[in-house]
């Protein structure tokens, strides 16, 4: 056979497909960078039309689904509960309420562009490439939120006296005080077996730059974990802070886990946020579904109906009852939610939405308005988190504004259903004054600079019932396949259909695959 030169062979598909099929022939050569993500389903243009999909709530899989559903023409009906997009991806501003199962606030600090706090989601890793493609594409501005910030705090109750360090100096001591250890047993040839043909001198060398070791190979503090005496002008050299001591920093699995947080595949540099809250995403959805969003609807009854088709009866504002019926349902409510709706799930489908529904984080944050920047002017604190042992687990910084006259903390961000099924218990006020008299083992400014706190719990908000899925291992394993299927006339989308739990990527993904799952089959019912 004749061969033929990959420049001849690209031309000819140039001129027989244009540029679409240049591009992906020398994407298939591997000519190109191929992103790893390859977009949302490209649904043939009008494949939907006649075809109407109920679509249960308006967080971000709904959202999305009615947003591709209706490019192809699918006549889509989005039910939604609350009065507002987005689901748990939400944005508090002044005046807003939040209302809880038993309790009701208002926040109470006034409007303004960065006077804003995200109760749900709070920040897009650079590789969700899905939620960050619908902002590139709907013109979202981004901005990076500080995730990592070396001067922020860390605050044990039993080390340290109970006094916070800065975060430098646990990751500079941490790595220091190991590469001392390591170093010293390649130094005895503790371990010349083990590291076979390496160079023992390079290797000695890397670990004794690794760690910011002396020449003498012995640790005894660095500039990366700080000063005691900042180096200034003239004379003053500066004073190194004396390392902490590597007991305390080895008997709590607290300070590797706060240390090597911002090296999580999800939670490193760059990380972004919305310019002025979360939910100016959905905002962009819903702006572009509006027309196809029902608020205030709220789902009392999912049945099978006809031949394979189903009927949703859902209860507006009024108390009045409307049905419709459509030969999809997908359904994005978090399952713990699911549980208040009586669905004819198969009785397998049904054991493992129950199941699934018992897995859910009961987080809580709270929110505090601050009107002096105090983490700023008094401890160079810009952006980033502190994280304590207390209940309160963390307290993160505006990643904007630096130098404005006010701000809002984060005061709380519960990370245990103990901890967070706790919180969730206390009124509100409580819930602010353990947050504040917490806090200020970190900040003793604190019970006279912060104000009009806000928390949420999430175990107690209507219609979500939960913060996200924490499959356990049996669920994931034995319920989560199951869910993965449609159920006859019902799809399951959402963060919990994904293995992106938690996060609005994984609703983004899994909506795509249950759209994807959708017009597989109404196409094959028309054929
Ligand atoms: N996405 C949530 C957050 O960033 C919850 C989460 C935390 C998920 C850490 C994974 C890792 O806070």
């Amino acid at each position: 056979m004749k061969s033929i030169t990959r420049r001849k062979l690209i031309n000819l598909v140039g001129k027989a497909g244009g540029y679409t099929a240049v591009y992906n022939t020398m994407a298939a050569m591997g000519l190109l960078p191929v992103p790893a993500y390859a977009g949302p389903p490209q649904l043939a243009p009008e494949s939907g039309r006649g075809v109407r999909v109920v679509i249960l709530g308006a967080g971000m899989a709904g959202l999305t689904a009615a947003y591709e559903l209706g490019k192809a023409g699918y006549e889509c009906v989005v039910l939604e509960a609350r009065n507002r997009p987005g689901g748990r991806a939400w944005t508090l501003r002044g005046g807003d309420r939040v209302e809880e199962t038993d309790s009701v606030q208002t926040v109470e600090w006034d409007r303004g562009e960065h006077l804003y706090f995200n109760p749900g989601p709070a920040r897009l890793p650079q590789h969700h490439a899905a939620i960050l493609g619908y902002c590139r594409a709907f013109g979202v501005p981004l901005e990076v939120i500080v995730n990592d910030n070396r001067n922020a705090l860390l605050q044990h109750d039993l080390a340290f006296d109970g006094k916070p360090v800065r975060q430098r100096q646990v990751r500079g001591d941490i790595a220091g005080h190991l590469a001392e250890l390591l170093a010293k047993a390649l130094d005895k040839g503790a371990l010349d077996e083990t590291i076979g043909d390496l160079d023992k001198e390079k290797l000695l060398a890397f670990v004794r730059g690794f760690g910011a070791l002396g020449k003498d190979f012995v640790y005894r503090g660095s500039p990366r974990a700080g000063y005691e005496v900042l180096p200034g002008a003239g004379l003053e050299f500066g004073t190194l802070r004396s390392p902490l001591a590597l007991k305390t920093l080895t008997q709590s699995p607290f300070w590797q886990l706060t240390a090597s947080f911002p090296d999580g595949f999800t939670q490193a540099a760059t990380m972004l946020q919305p310019v002025g809250g979360m939910d100016r995403i959905a905002a962009a959805f819903a702006q572009r579904v509006e027309s196809v969003i029902k608020y205030n609807a709220v789902v009392t009854r999912v049945a099978r109906a006809g031949e394979s088709g189903a009927r949703v009866v859902y209860r507006d504002r009024n108390a009045t009852e409307t049905a419709v019926e459509a030969p999809f349902v997908l359904i994005t409510l978090p399952l713990s939610a699911l549980r208040r709706v009586q669905v004819d799930f198969s009785p397998p489908y049904q054991a493992a939405a129950a199941a699934g529904a018992n897995d859910y984080m009961s987080s809580g944050k709270v929110g505090f308005y601050a009107a002096r920047r105090f983490w700023e002017e008094d401890e160079q604190i810009y952006g980033g988190i502190s994280w304590t042992t207390q209940d309160i687990t963390q307290v993160w910084y505006p990643s904007t504004n630096f130098h404005g006259h006010d701000g809002i903390l984060l005061g709380a961000y519960t990370w245990t259903h103990q901890i967070g099924e706790r919180f969730a218990a206390q009124p509100p006020a409580e819930r602010l004054r353990r947050a504040i008299e917490q806090g200020a083992k970190l900040h003793p400014q604190y019970p006279t600079e912060v104000a009009h706190g806000i928390s949420v719990a999430w175990s107690k908000m209507p219609f979500s019932d939960g913060a996200w899925c924490e499959w356990s291992e049996e669920n994931r394993r034995n319920a989560y396949p199951v869910l993965l299927e449609p159920d006859g006339p019902f799809f399951l989308a959402g963060e919990h259909l994904s293995n992106v739990p938690a996060w609005q990527e994984g609703a983004i993904l899994s909506a795509h695959k249950a759209v994807t799952a959708i017009a597989e089959r109404a196409a094959a019912r028309k054929i």
